[in-house]
């Protein structure tokens, strides 16, 4: 089986917050029999000792530092902040006591390619990827939950491919290849999709303030409506479950929107238009409206959107 590929082998993880944490956690479930360990906090080593003793007898070895963990390890990940990466792998790479020569080494980033994070460690005969969970993991209990059946992307050495599918069979989750060029256009979508959703809600969530309810009332209001549409999107694509006064070719609304923004949230009005031009794009493409039943969105209420 794929996952015995995983839980039989010696694993080294360097860093063990959201990501790193979770990560130990779910190889630990899923068999993992070899596990070392290294955060520079000692108290996230005894969270997560307490954790895997709580769910097993804990086969982890805390190691005293980013070295001793790696060392004889045949699988590592590197779960430290994207920044701390470079300087962690050149601190490893110039550990010439460390046998690195095939090892896997893997780092967590969306945004890096392996290259980026880890090219002293291939310089010394490692095997490098980045293996990116596509998932917004805010803290240690979403992390655990949240990984666990996620999609991950592979990137770098092809080398790695076998070490990094059987991480992720262990985690149910799916692996797809993505080439380093398109790891930026990767990482901008997964932004879109996921921060940016983040601060679209905590816009609406201001605006609903301007009804005179507080931020809690009117996060607690829209999460319906949000869990709605979100199901929506479940069953259907975006053009299919696209809904409200835009692709109803409603124009009169948007008009009033325009209008009260202006008055009680000026400086969002063109946040609002950009938006709104977004949505009238995605509604265009259903084909029963188009620009010109909008010119109030268009530029400076004149131009072409
Ligand atoms: N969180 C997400 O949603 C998410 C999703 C996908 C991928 N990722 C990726 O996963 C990786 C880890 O992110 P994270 O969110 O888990 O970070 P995090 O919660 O900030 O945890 C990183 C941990 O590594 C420790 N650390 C930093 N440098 C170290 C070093 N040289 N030696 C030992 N420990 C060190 C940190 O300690 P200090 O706190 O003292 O710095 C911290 O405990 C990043 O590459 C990130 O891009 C994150």
């Amino acid at each position: 089986m794929l996952v015995d590929k995983i839980t039989t082998k010696e694993i080294a993880l360097v860093g063990l917050g959201r990501v790193g944490l979770a990560l130990a956690v779910l190889l630990h479930r899923a068999g993992a029999r070899h596990l070392r360990v290294y955060d520079r906090n000692p108290e996230r080593m005894a969270a997560l000792k307490e954790r895997l003793s709580a769910s097993g007898p804990a086969t982890l070895v805390a190691a005293a530092s980013p070295a001793a963990a790696v060392a004889g390890a045949e699988l590592v990940f590197l779960a430290v902040q994207d920044r701390f990466l470079a300087p962690l792998a050149a601190d490893l790479a110039a550990d010439e006591e460390l046998e690195l020569k095939g090892v896997r080494i893997a780092h967590l980033s969306g945004s890096l390619t392996a290259d980026a994070g880890l090219a002293p460690l291939a310089g010394r005969g490692a095997v490098i990827f980045s293996l990116h969970p596509l998932q917004s993991l805010a803290d240690v209990e979403g992390a655990v939950k949240g990984l666990a059946g996620s999609w991950f992307t592979f990137e770098g050495d092809q080398r790695g491919w076998p070490e990094a599918a059987a991480t992720v069979a262990a985690l149910d989750g799916r692996l797809v290849p993505l080439a380093a060029a398109d790891k930026p256009l990767y990482h901008a979508a997964a932004v879109v999709a996921s921060n940016f959703f983040i601060a679209l809600e905590d816009f609406a969530i201001r605006l609903m303030t301007g009804i005179g309810v507080d931020d809690e009332s009117a996060r607690q209001m829209l999460l319906p409506l949000i869990r709605g549409s979100f199901e929506n999107l479940e069953r259907q694509s975006p053009l299919e479950a696209l809904t409200g006064p835009i692709v109803r070719g409603d124009s009169a609304t948007i008009t009033a929107h325009l209008k009260v923004l202006g008055e009680k949230f000026p400086g969002e009005v063109e946040t609002y238009r950009c938006l709104a031009r977004l949505n009238l794009e995605l509604a265009r493409r259903r084909g029963e409206i188009d620009y010109a039943d909008f010119p109030e969105l268009r530029d400076g209420g004149q131009g072409a959107p």
